[in-house]
């Protein structure tokens, strides 16, 4: 935050502060002024002799009460705000702000002790989301006199980014839950295995015509092995399918994406020589890794899926696959395709790319065979039917 209001060589005035960022089930604890009715993040000034967390553990201390956990320090980043010093026309203020992600010690609330200025704010400790604590901020009337409105504005934008960085978290856990359900270790090697083959951000997808959007494969591959354990969680012919095949299996099912464009085969053909090798150099059983090959070799074949009686591991993995990318993603990726197809594009735009893509495949396509399968692709579509409706009426 550079107001770039002050002298380019004034005499700079430093005061620094350190902030905590205390999350606790999706809440972040943070300090309400009475007065001015806003939200700040516990913390204050660094005085002289003292670091940074020195600073945070005496500031939270003093103005929550509570005890911070010197272990679970983590620093977040800092906000560096530059301006004229009000003190002194021709000096430059600064201060470099130090938000810091930590916990607290598990224990009853001390007393706190304010400032004098804190009293009369009426500084009280309270526990919010950090995006309702932001909105508020914002909505905050900064022209009131003694308020400081830059740093109204500052701990908001903080806000934000907690939010986000919340988000993330809860991303990873998800992701880790879904992984910690396979019950495997090997499988998170596998996975990375597979993330290095296809490269991290791979910006391939033409869905009609050609469109490129930030498609990432690893990403879908993560994504069809959730709906692979979906579907088998859900299946009642558990016993007609080789879990451990069909999640190796599904996790190798796109490995070849790259090495496709190289040798200019399909890409589940070259799939298969990458699996192999893998499976054989970790001692995997050649019987195993013949039929794992046999389902990577076969994924693309989706048009086989109501012709034949197919296997049902594979029947599984084709079903997994196709899953991903539909429903309310299929929804939010028309979006995205209409976006890069057209930046000018409007809301109308956007109802017609899902309309005629993902509302047209899920009614008229269904090629879903198993019960479980069939049942998850009815509640996709039943959505995608529902955000359809809605949005032609609010559009109307
Ligand atoms: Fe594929
Ligand atoms: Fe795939």
């Amino acid at each position: 935050m550079d107001e770039k209001n002050y002298p380019r060589d004034g005499k700079v005035f430093r005061r620094d502060s350190a902030r905590a960022i205390i999350l606790q089930e999706g809440k972040v604890l943070l300090i309400h002024s009475k007065k001015y009715d806003y939200y700040k993040f516990p913390g204050g000034g660094i005085e002289a002799g003292e670091d940074p967390v020195q600073a945070l553990c005496r500031e939270v201390r003093e103005e929550t009460g509570y005890e911070v956990q010197q272990s679970t320090i983590r620093e977040f980043g800092c906000v560096p705000r530059r301006q004229r010093d009000d003190m002194n026309e021709q000096g430059v203020f600064a201060q470099d702000n130090y938000y810091y992600f930590c916990e607290i010690m598990d224990q009853k609330q001390a007393d706190r002790k304010l400032d004098d200025y804190e009293r009369e704010e009426g500084f009280t400790p309270v526990w919010m989301e950090p995006f309702a604590a932001s909105q508020h901020n914002r909505y905050c009337d900064a022209s009131r006199e003694g308020l400081d409105a830059r740093m109204v504005r500052r701990e908001a934008k903080v806000l934000d980014l907690v939010d986000l960085e919340i988000r993330k978290l809860e991303r990873q856990t998800r992701q880790r839950n879904t992984l910690e359900a396979l019950g495997h270790p090997e499988y998170f090697a596998m996975l990375e295995f597979v993330r290095q083959q296809l490269g991290e951000e791979g910006t391939e997808y033409s869905r009609s015509g050609k469109i490129e959007i930030a498609y990432s494969r690893y990403d879908h591959t993560k994504r069809v092995l959730a709906w692979a354990l979906r579907l088998y969680q859900a299946s009642e012919r558990k016993e007609e399918i080789r879990f451990d095949e069909l999640m190796i299996a599904t996790i190798f099912h796109d490995v070849g994406r790259r090495r496709a464009e190289e040798l200019h085969v399909s890409h589940a053909q070259a799939g298969i020589p990458i699996t192999k090798e893998y499976l054989t150099g970790m001692g995997y059983a050649a019987d195993k890794v013949e039929y794992i090959c046999s389902l990577v070799a076969q994924h693309s074949d989706k048009y086989r899926m109501k012709k034949e009686v197919l296997d049902r591991g594979l029947l599984m993995l084709m079903e997994a696959d196709l899953l991903d990318d539909m429903g309310a993603q299929g929804i939010v990726m028309d979006c995205m395709i209409t976006e890069s197809r057209n930046p000018n594009a409007r809301f109308e735009d956007c109802l017609d790319h899902i309309t005629r893509y993902t509302l047209r495949q899920q009614e008229e396509d269904n090629p879903m065979v198993s019960p479980e399968g069939i049942a998850f692709w009815n509640e996709k579509t039943k959505l995608t039917q529902e955000f359809v409706q809605a949005l032609r009426r609010d559009l109307a």
